[in-house]
């Protein structure tokens, strides 16, 4: 009998990497993608793989119970790897219930339907929740986030997240649930919606539309290739303890300016425009309220403990990237056609 793991947000940024990894690796499971397909799910980012025998879609909601109990009865999964989720700081403060909703009021109806199928038969089995280094809040000048650093959430959306945290934890320590969780940094690389920072100025630069920089630009965040990220998921589904978290991070802190600064670098060359131009489009708006500072990850235990280390270097992973969103300019504008011309107006035009 195949394994059978079930990994939700799968048509998401990070869960189609985690997906394309599984299914090409591991011929011997088969990979289930539950996914809502919210505005953020699309299954054009898992085109390459979608034929495979060892793979299969199924649209679904984590938040609809009988849907989700019948689906663990039916395929009687070995493991779930939890990624489905509200994922954007900004559109949280903008509709804080609606994090709630999926991140914590979801993630607890994945366990409850995990508790009820494994029973208390836990042999082989493990519930894999996938969580951000935002729970941990923000730093100042110095110092790193560890496992053991106090969750410290400021956006509705890392509060939701943090909650969902402690009820993996709760229903590992009340019903021994065999659970692993990572927190991981931000993460970067092809297939992100253009929402977040990176694939929005890349957008933006291509179009020639003005780059909107929160604040002072000030802000420090600890960059991943998304594809390092899905490694880490391989290595911690695999090997890591049970009941255990693990950080993820890339040892490579940018202060946003610095960071826009080379985008705009590697841009003017790709496009092969005058030195300097990208940068004129640099324009600073409001800050987002509550805007952590910096960000960055002791991933130490992860490289100590299962000898994960990042595989690309920062400036060779923007290129890659770079050249991705440049060559698939038909993935940016259908996915930035229709209802994303709403929220950019709700999000920008008013700053
Ligand atoms: P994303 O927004 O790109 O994808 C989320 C996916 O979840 C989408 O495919 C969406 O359709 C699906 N989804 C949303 N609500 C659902 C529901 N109710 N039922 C089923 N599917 C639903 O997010 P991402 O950036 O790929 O993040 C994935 C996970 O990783 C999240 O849990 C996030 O908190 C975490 N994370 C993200 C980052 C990052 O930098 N993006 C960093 C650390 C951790
Ligand atoms: P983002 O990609 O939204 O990730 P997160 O808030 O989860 O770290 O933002 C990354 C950084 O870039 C963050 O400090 C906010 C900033 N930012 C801007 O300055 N302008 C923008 O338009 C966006 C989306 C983000």
């Amino acid at each position: 009998m195949k394994k059978k793991i079930l990994v939700t947000g799968g048509a998401g940024f990070i869960g189609s990497h985690v997906i394309r990894q599984f299914v090409n690796k591991y011929p011997d499971y088969h990979i289930f993608n539950l996914d809502k397909l919210t505005y953020a799910g699309n299954l054009e980012n898992l085109k390459d793989i979608e034929d495979k025998e060892n793979y299969t879609f199924v649209k679904g909601d984590i938040n609809d119970d009988a849907f989700i109990l019948d689906l663990f009865k039916k395929e009687q999964f070995d493991g779930v790897i939890h990624l489905a989720a509200e994922s954007h700081v900004d559109r949280s403060i903008a509709n804080p219930t609606e994090f709630v909703v999926t991140n914590v009021l979801g993630t607890v109806n994945l366990l409850n339907a995990a508790k009820h199928i494994w029973k208390d038969n836990y042999e082989g089995k493990r519930f894999y929740h996938v969580s951000t280094d935002e729970v941990y809040g923000s730093l100042g000048e110095t110092g790193y986030f560890t496992e053991e650093t106090r969750y410290d959430p400021h956006s509705p959306y890392s509060a939701s997240k943090a909650s969902s945290d402690h009820f993996v934890r709760a229903y590992h320590d009340t019903f021994n649930m065999p659970m692993v969780i990572s927190n991981c940094s931000n993460n970067y690389g092809s297939y992100q919606f253009p929402e977040k920072l990176l694939p929005l100025f890349i957008n933006n630069i291509r179009n020639k539309k003005p780059l909107p920089v929160y604040g002072k630009g000030e802000n420090v965040r600890d960059w991943l290739w998304v594809v390092d990220h899905a490694r880490a998921i391989d290595v911690i589904y695999h090997q890591g303890k049970q009941g255990e978290t693990y950080n993820i991070g890339g040892h490579n802190e940018w202060k946003n300016i610095d960071l826009i600064k080379l985008l705009c670098k590697v841009m003017d060359k790709k496009l092969e425009r005058e030195p300097g131009e990208s940068e004129k489009l640099i324009t600073y708006v409001k800050d987002r309220a509550g805007h952590d500072l910096r960000y960055a990850i002791d991933a130490s235990k992860l490289s100590e403990e299962l000898g994960w280390e990042p595989s690309v270097q920062f400036e060779e992973g923007l290129e890659i990237t770079v050249d991705w969103y440049l060559n698939n300019g038909k993935w940016l504008d259908n996915v930035t056609s229709g209802a994303y011309q709403q929220y950019y107006e709700d999000q920008y035009e008013k700053r």
